[in-house]
């Protein structure tokens, strides 16, 4: 099949990518590079030994759009490209708005004008925001807590609209929980800009030594150790549900929103020593007051997923930092090469 990928070059973009091309799937990838690099599709290429077009553009330049698509001619489309960091979303909040929103309606209309009806969104969890009960069900209330969240609430909603108006469309919005991990062979992974937001490339970077140690945000939680506890996904698993939701709109009609999770969950403290198990060496770490917008626990229902798409995550945590330790030991600036 021939599946366009916006954000392919990214972290989940593009251990997707690797799998797509592995199965054989003609692939154009779309991406500005505005938070990923070049060298990753260079080295998906060498993974996959098959190649594949890239259009380097953004979501919003519809003319861009246009010649991708015209060229292309693609079956399905998967939207990963988005910007995603929670805290500069609640800076700059149009910016969030006008990439997300405005670049998803971009492409939405792109599909359209070319006769483009298969559609497989990245969204996230924090869609649900404070849980009212857990595990959170597809049906959970939404009430995403911060600009980021709420962009990809925005998106779903409009992907429900443009599914429902048009026969035939399919799209499957997929919900990620806390998406880890690295491919198995270390020469793909997550690279993050600056210092990481997120826990598991924080401790990937304490135990390489690129940071001293780790601040754990908050040990009060009502959790078994007190710290905050989340669904870790291996980037594999999930790259894999995206397979499985491509399969599965060749044969549905309408919107379906899916939970990609494992239904089990980790917290900090067991994270940081499953990553030591895994890497042989220490995560210091000191207890800091809990982070503004964080919940207690995270924890994904995976029926639906599994009833669907035939999907269930396969790998565990010690899977996740074993491959994470992979990836950072071999990389430690990660693509860049100083
Ligand atoms: C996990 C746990 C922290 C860093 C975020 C986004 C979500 C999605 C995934 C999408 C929490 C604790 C973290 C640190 C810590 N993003 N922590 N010290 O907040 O569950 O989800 O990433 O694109 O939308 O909200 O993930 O990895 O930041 O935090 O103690 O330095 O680790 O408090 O309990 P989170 P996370």
């Amino acid at each position: 099949m021939k599946v366009l990928v916006t954000g392919g070059a990214g972290y989940i973009g593009s251990h997707t990518l690797l799998q797509l091309l592995r199965e054989q799937h003609e692939v154009l990838v779309f991406d500005n590079f505005s938070n990923s690099s070049p060298e990753a599709l260079r080295r998906v290429k060498q993974l996959a030994n098959a190649d594949f077009e890239v259009c380097e553009g953004n979501i919003q330049d519809a003319g861009r759009l246009n010649e991708a698509f015209g060229h292309f001619k693609p079956d399905a489309v998967i939207h990963f490209a988005g910007l995603k960091a929670v805290g500069e979303s609640a800076e700059k909040p149009l910016d969030y708005y006008a990439q997300n929103v405005s670049g998803s309606i971009e492409l939405l209309q792109a599909m359209q004008r070319h006769d483009c009806r298969r559609l497989v969104f990245s969204s996230s969890a924090t869609v649900y925001g404070e849980a009212k009960y857990l595990p959170y069900d597809e049906h959970h209330p939404l009430q995403p807590a911060n600009p980021y969240g709420r962009t990809k609430y925005f998106v779903e909603e409009i992907i429900r609209d443009w599914a429902a108006a048009w026969q035939d469309a399919s799209a499957v919005v997929l919900r990620y929980f806390n998406p880890v991990g690295a491919d198995a062979s270390g020469r793909i992974g997550e690279d993050p800009n600056g210092i990481p937001n997120n826990l598991v490339p924080y401790i990937a970077q304490v135990a390489v030594g690129r940071l001293q140690h780790l601040g754990v945000f908050g040990a009060d939680y009502d959790t078994r150790d007190g710290t905050g506890e989340r669904d870790y996904i291996h980037v594999e698993d999930l790259a894999r549900a995206h397979l499985a939701a491509i399969a599965f709109s060749s044969t549905s009609k309408g919107c379906e929103a899916i939970n990609v999770g494992t239904g089990r969950s980790a917290t900090v403290i067991e994270m940081v020593k499953a990553f030591e198990q895994a890497s042989g060496r220490a995560v210091p770490y000191k207890i800091e007051p809990r982070r503004s917008g964080d919940v207690a626990r995270s924890l994904a229902a995976v029926d639906k997923a599994e009833r669907l798409l035939g999907w269930t995550a396969k790998l565990d945590v010690a899977d996740m930092c074993k491959t994470t330790w992979n990836w950072q030991s071999a990389n430690p600036n990660g693509y860049r090469q100083e």
